[in-house]
């Protein structure tokens, strides 16, 4: 690919702290030990050159005023949360396929969208979705959430009718000469409807298009589409377009500036930097007992990752009504070597999203219930303990010095397998191991879409490549710091 050459040179990486907070998945397998070293690491984001890449270091933002909860209150806010996030996901998926159907279908989306889309507060109250990147944006630096199932990238903007404390300044559109407002008859501002159903014009004397992103916890994030000079750690991208935000809310956001949309659609970063990063992006996310950081690289730069197994790539599934998801197909599963038997897997049901902001891979039933019936049988020797939450095939392991862990294995169209990394096929509960879990889920429905998330994605380094229309997955471990 002619980009190949020079976007090597571009590419960049950015650390990802684990989190930090290390309440969450995270303590399950150890105590809170590491949980003061990593309070204690500096907060001063620094970049650096590694190889042909440029590198951010990252923080976990583990600032909150609020005073821990205990374990079971954080792990039953992470469960919960998830589960909303899938829903909501569900949600846009059907609002994105509305859109294509007909006019009215867009209208009825449009209708729908505030109510839909995906809810922040899970990643930010999620320690384990709480990877930040520092950007910036005309002079000043943000520092935001990274989400790959969002659209667009925004900021807190002076001046603010209502803003969350962030521990960035404030974005000042008046002290940047390179800011400038969106007009309403652009094609961002277009894309904003599609996006977010939502985009509003004001009068001859508001030319401004106006964005509002709800989430379902009642945070919101309300402003002017704008533009200005993007820089990620020394590269510049002139006109990135951006939300500038007036008016937000919500305690999830934290200590953050805003969010960073990594979707595949329009006005993702991914979409507005394919000339400098030729639309590829990777992470590489942290065992949570590690406290160790991952990374995340804009670039397709295979020189900085640090993957001991060859990179295999499954196509991805094109669809008009795509939205910014990225899906792939899942051909089949198998489980301690077993292949699993699932008409779910030759039907449509087989159209799963990768999501990096999502915790347990939840699959339809047909699918989900083939994989369970399959760990129940190997792992029969245990006796079952109750479920928990979303968490259905739950086992009693207390007193047990070792744990045979079933391996498990996802197969893409093209036979394409992907390991999961053994600290992703079972949930701890208790500390006690009285309650371990198959760290999967059943969707309610044989019509929603199964989503891959990120406590399976762990020890991988996963390669969007928007360009080539394909995921890669390579073995890596994830501690960059
Ligand atoms: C948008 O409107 C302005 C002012 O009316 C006009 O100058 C400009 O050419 C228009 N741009 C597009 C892309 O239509
Ligand atoms: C788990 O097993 C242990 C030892 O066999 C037993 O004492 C305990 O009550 C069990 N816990 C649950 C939740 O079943
Ligand atoms: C998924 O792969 C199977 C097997 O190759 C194929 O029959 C099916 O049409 C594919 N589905 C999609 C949505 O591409």
């Amino acid at each position: 690919m002619a980009w190949g050459a020079w976007c090597t040179a571009a590419a960049l990486l950015v650390l990802l702290l684990a989190a930090a907070g290390g309440d969450g998945v995270h303590c399950l397998e150890h105590g809170s030990g590491s949980r003061r070293a990593l309070r204690q690491r500096t907060h001063r984001l620094r970049s650096r050159a590694v190889g042909g890449a440029t590198v951010l270091e990252l923080r976990h933002h583990s600032f909150s005023p609020v005073p821990s909860k205990t374990r079971k209150e954080e792990l039953d806010g992470i469960l919960s949360s998830d589960a909303a996030r899938v829903s909501s996901l569900q949600r846009r998926i059907e609002n994105y396929r509305l859109i294509r159907l007909s006019p009215e279908g867009a209208a009825a989306a449009a209708a729908a969208a505030s109510m839909a889309q995906v809810p922040v507060t899970s990643g930010a109250k999620l320690r384990t979705l709480n990877y930040v990147a520092t950007i910036g944006l005309g002079g000043g630096e943000a520092t935001v959430i990274v989400d790959t199932a969002s659209e667009l990238t925004w900021v807190q903007c002076k001046p603010c009718a209502s803003c969350h404390y962030q521990e960035d300044p404030l974005f000042d559109p008046t002290s940047s000469p390179s800011y400038a407002a969106v007009p309403c008859n652009s094609s961002s501002c277009d894309a904003l409807q599609v996006a977010t159903g939502m985009s509003a014009c004001g009068g001859a004397d508001q030319p401004q298009c106006s964005y509002t992103l709800s989430y379902r916890d009642g945070s919101y994030s309300h402003g002017v589409l704008a533009h200005d000079k993007l820089s990620l750690a020394g590269e510049a991208v002139d006109g990135f377009v951006f939300g500038c935000g007036t008016s937000n809310q919500g305690a999830p956001f934290g200590g953050t500036s805003g969010l960073m949309g990594l979707g595949r659609s329009q006005l993702s970063l991914v979409s507005q930097t394919m000339d400098q990063f030729g639309g590829v992006f990777s992470y590489c996310l942290p065992l949570k007992d590690s406290g160790s950081s991952g990374s995340l690289v804009l670039g397709d730069d295979s020189s900085v990752y640090r993957n001991s197994t060859p990179i295999v790539y499954a196509s991805m599934v094109s669809d008009p009504a795509q939205g910014p998801f990225y899906f792939l197909n899942l051909t089949g599963i198998t489980v301690g070597g077993e292949p699993v038997e699932s008409s779910g897997f030759s039907s449509s049901a087989g159209k799963v999203i990768i999501d990096s902001g999502t915790v347990i891979t939840s699959l339809v039933p047909s699918i989900y219930d083939a994989v369970r019936a399959e760990f129940m049988d190997q792992l029969a020797e245990y006796p079952p303990a109750p479920g928990y939450q979303i968490l259905d095939t739950c086992f009693n392991m207390t007193g047990l010095s070792e744990v045979q862990v079933p391996s498990l294995k996802l197969v893409f169209d093209g036979g394409v397998e992907v390991e999961v990394d053994s600290s992703g096929v079972l949930f701890f509960v208790t500390s006690d191991s009285s309650q371990v879990c198959l760290a999967m889920a059943a969707l309610k429905s044989e019509y929603d879409t199964s989503i891959i998330g990120n406590y399976q994605q762990k020890n991988l380094r996963v390669i969007f490549d928007t360009s080539g229309s394909q995921v890669g997955f390579a073995q890596e471990t994830c501690d960059y710091i």
